[in-house]
């Protein structure tokens, strides 16, 4: 999968959230070492306390102020094969509402910080022929109503993380963009409380469903790149009990 040596390492941001996690838990699976990274240092330490001891570290930041921090923490590792950019914050309301802290937030967090990011440990993917893997959303290919702000952060990281593509062309390193309609993790349950929904996880796509994609464009030979992945939830068939009514046409 990555250059050979010693075990393999990932840096995973957002590695508490829910596709985050499941992401982790397929790493640590595959036998990479982790670095973990979200801004709740007691969340970061329980995730690590899941894991087999001593194969993950982790570092606790904000990513819209110390970036710059946690690519120090990287760096001081000695090699990196893998960056997964799972943070990230959501929000929606009428575009007449949007206020500059929520559109600078948005932009902080899922545009500047993976570029960033990215950016300062380009040269170790370089040295290690590795991968970066950019967690967008459908919101980054279409729009709706009242999501203005995150889907033009996601629009934003998808000319970003093709233009990075078509940039290092030929360096070995691998840019993975994931398109994921509605998953069920903590972010899409305030979503629908916003909403005033019920939350049922089992109406959206799994994270783990996510992290098996991902890890299946990972396990690819190096003569091939999956570029990007889209992923939406199949949604259920009519219930077929006499109770739900005759099925229409
Ligand atoms: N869930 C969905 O329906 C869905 C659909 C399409 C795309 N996505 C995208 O998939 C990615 C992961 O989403 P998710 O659903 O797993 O979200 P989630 O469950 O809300 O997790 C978000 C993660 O990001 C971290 N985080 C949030 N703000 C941060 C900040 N300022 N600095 C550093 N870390 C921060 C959180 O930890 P702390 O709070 O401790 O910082 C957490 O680990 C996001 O980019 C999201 O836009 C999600």
């Amino acid at each position: 999968m990555f250059a050979a040596g010693e075990r393999p390492l990932a840096l995973v941001t957002g590695a508490t959230g829910g596709i985050g996690r499941a992401l982790v838990g397929r790493l640590a699976e595959a036998g990479m070492d982790l670095l973990l990274s979200a801004r709740s240092g007691p969340a970061l330490a329980a995730l690590a306390d899941t894991l087999p001891p001593g194969r993950a570290r982790h570092h606790a930041c904000d990513l819209a102020r110390d970036v710059g921090l946690l690519a120090d923490a990287a760096l001081a590792l000695p090699r990196l094969d893998l960056i997964v950019h799972a943070a990230g914050v959501h929000d929606s309301g009428p575009w007449e509402a949007t206020d500059d802290g929520t559109l600078r937030t948005l932009l902080a967090v899922n545009v500047e910080a993976p570029t960033l990011l990215t950016r300062l440990l380009l040269p170790r993917l370089r040295a290690a022929q590795g991968m970066v893997v950019f967690l967008n959303s459908t919101r980054g290919l279409d729009v709706a109503e009242h999501v203005g702000p995150y889907a033009a952060s996601k629009h934003a990281l998808r000319a970003l993380a093709d233009t990075l593509r078509l940039e290092i062309q030929g360096s070995g390193i691998r840019v993975l963009s994931v398109y994921p309609g509605s998953t069920a993790t903590p972010m899409q349950q305030a979503i629908q409380a916003a909403k005033g929904h019920a939350y049922d996880p089992d109406a959206f796509i799994r994270p783990d469903d996510i992290a098996a994609m991902v890890m299946a464009a990972l396990a690819l030979p190096r003569t091939a790149e999956v570029s990007d992945i889209t992923i939406r939830p199949l949604g259920r068939p009519p219930d077929p009990s006499p109770a739900a009514g005759p099925a229409t046409a």
